[in-house]
């Protein structure tokens, strides 16, 4: 029954998580997208107004005309949209998705004691270490670095570089510390904290501020805008590499292996190529090259990832030798009472009836047995593969 629940309990909140997450990024997107296509008026009346950028855009059978003033107008309106929830939301679904998921069945979700040996309790410490502790670490490159020479708020690619440095170690630390699968979501949900951090704790107070600033007749301190600025443009480049951390988690021929935080800092790179590619056409210019970077960067993790083959066995297998092994190795998690994915491996029938499966997931991708908790050999994987090649017969 608990794991029933469960079960609905995954379901409802990756449902929100995904709502929510489409809310954030379709309006952060949406706001980029507007950003970089502003046009100066040449409208009197706009430039009077200070307005200092347009768009015009045609959307669901309306016009639309954005305007940007430099920075407020002069009379603010009483009712202002504020953005903030979106996000909030998302990390909130997200990191109650992660509990369910992860923290929940720790001990073979969280920990493999032959990547790094701790307790469950320790394990989901450390995981929740690791979301903060990024966010200390890159606030503190953003504050420490992020100045220009007058001590404004700038210095954007020595902050670029420093972080996209520390996103690398913090992977490789994640892949040393957690299942392949856990590393590759934590590594996602420490990127998607950071973004909404930024929006918590940086971008939203500092527009408070000029807002308060302005209602009461005062002039803004411009650094809140810079530095919101500057905050918003890292969400930008880290929304599709988060994207791709949590997704790709799910495929175990890409986050098993002892180099798989190669694979995520390819993958993740390939998102935030992509990411520019976008922004750089937003701005009505195109920058192709980009594109066979991208895909260079993502062939090189699936050359990266491909699973080794398996040296075939020359004797033909026995099927009293097939059960053998799926019988040690397999029927832990795939039996009557657990069935994982609903696969049964518990009897002749079973056993048959998945063969394909048996030979997609252990001999050829070798994902199964799942995070090789039963330790099966390769001499094993190539005796399921010879029966499968055979024909899979049961005498
Ligand atoms: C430690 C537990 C565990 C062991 C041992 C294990 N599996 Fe699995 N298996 C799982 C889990 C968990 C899933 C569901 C994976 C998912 O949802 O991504 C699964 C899914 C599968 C699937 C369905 C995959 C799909 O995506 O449709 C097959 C087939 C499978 N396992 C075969 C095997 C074989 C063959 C073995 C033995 C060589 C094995 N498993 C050993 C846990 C295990």
């Amino acid at each position: 029954m608990e794991a029933y629940l469960l079960e609905w309990a995954n379901l409802l909140l990756r449902w929100t998580h995904v709502i929510t997450a489409i809310a954030w990024i379709g309006t952060s997107f949406h706001f980029v997208l507007t950003d970089d296509r502003l046009y100066r008026p040449t409208d009197p009346e706009s430039l009077a107004k200070g307005v200092d950028g347009e768009t015009w855009a045609v959307h669901g059978g309306g016009f639309y005309h954005f305007n940007k003033y430099r920075v407020a107008p002069k009379l603010l309106p009483d009712h202002l949209h504020w953005s903030y929830w979106e996000a909030y939301s998302t990390w909130l679904s997200g990191f109650a998705l992660l509990t369910v998921l992860y923290f929940v069945n720790a001990s073979s979700f969280l920990v493999d004691p032959r990547v790094f040996d701790w307790s469950p309790a320790a394990a989901i410490g450390g995981a929740i270490a690791y979301l903060l502790i990024g966010w200390v670490v890159y606030d503190g490159i953003c504050r420490l670095v992020g100045r220009d020479a007058e001590g404004h708020v700038g210095g954007d690619l020595k902050v670029g570089v420093l972080v996209f440095l520390y996103v690398c170690v913090a992977t490789w630390i994640a892949c040393h510390l957690f299942v392949g699968r856990a590393a590759f979501l934590l590594t996602g949900a420490m990127l998607a904290t950071l973004m909404s951090a930024n929006v918590a704790m940086v971008i939203i107070p500092g527009q408070r501020k000029v807002v308060a600033a302005l209602r009461a007749g005062r002039t803004p301190d411009p650094n809140h805008g810079r530095r919101g600025k500057q905050r918003s443009v890292h969400n930008t480049y880290v929304t599709l590499p988060v994207i791709v951390a949590m997704l790709s988690n799910h495929y175990g021929a890409i986050t098993q292996g002892s180099w798989n935080w190669l694979s995520l800092i390819l993958l993740m790179a390939a998102g935030a190529v992509i990411r520019l590619f976008f922004v750089i056409r937003h701005k009505g210019k195109s920058r192709w090259e980009l594109v066979p970077l991208a895909l260079l960067l993502i062939a090189a993790t699936a050359w990266r990832s491909a699973p080794v083959p398996v040296v075939a066995t020359t004797a033909a297998v026995p099927f009293a030798r097939v059960q053998q092994i799926v019988q040690a190795r397999c029927v832990a998690c795939h039996n009557a009472a657990y069935a994982n994915q609903n696969v049964r491996l518990d009897s002749p029938e079973a056993i048959v009836q998945h063969a394909r499966d048996i030979e997609q997931q252990a001999v050829i991708l070798k994902i199964m047995p799942m995070n090789n908790a039963t330790g099966i050999s390769d001499e094993e994987r190539a005796a399921l593969g010879r029966w499968v090649a055979d024909g899979a017969r049961v005498p």
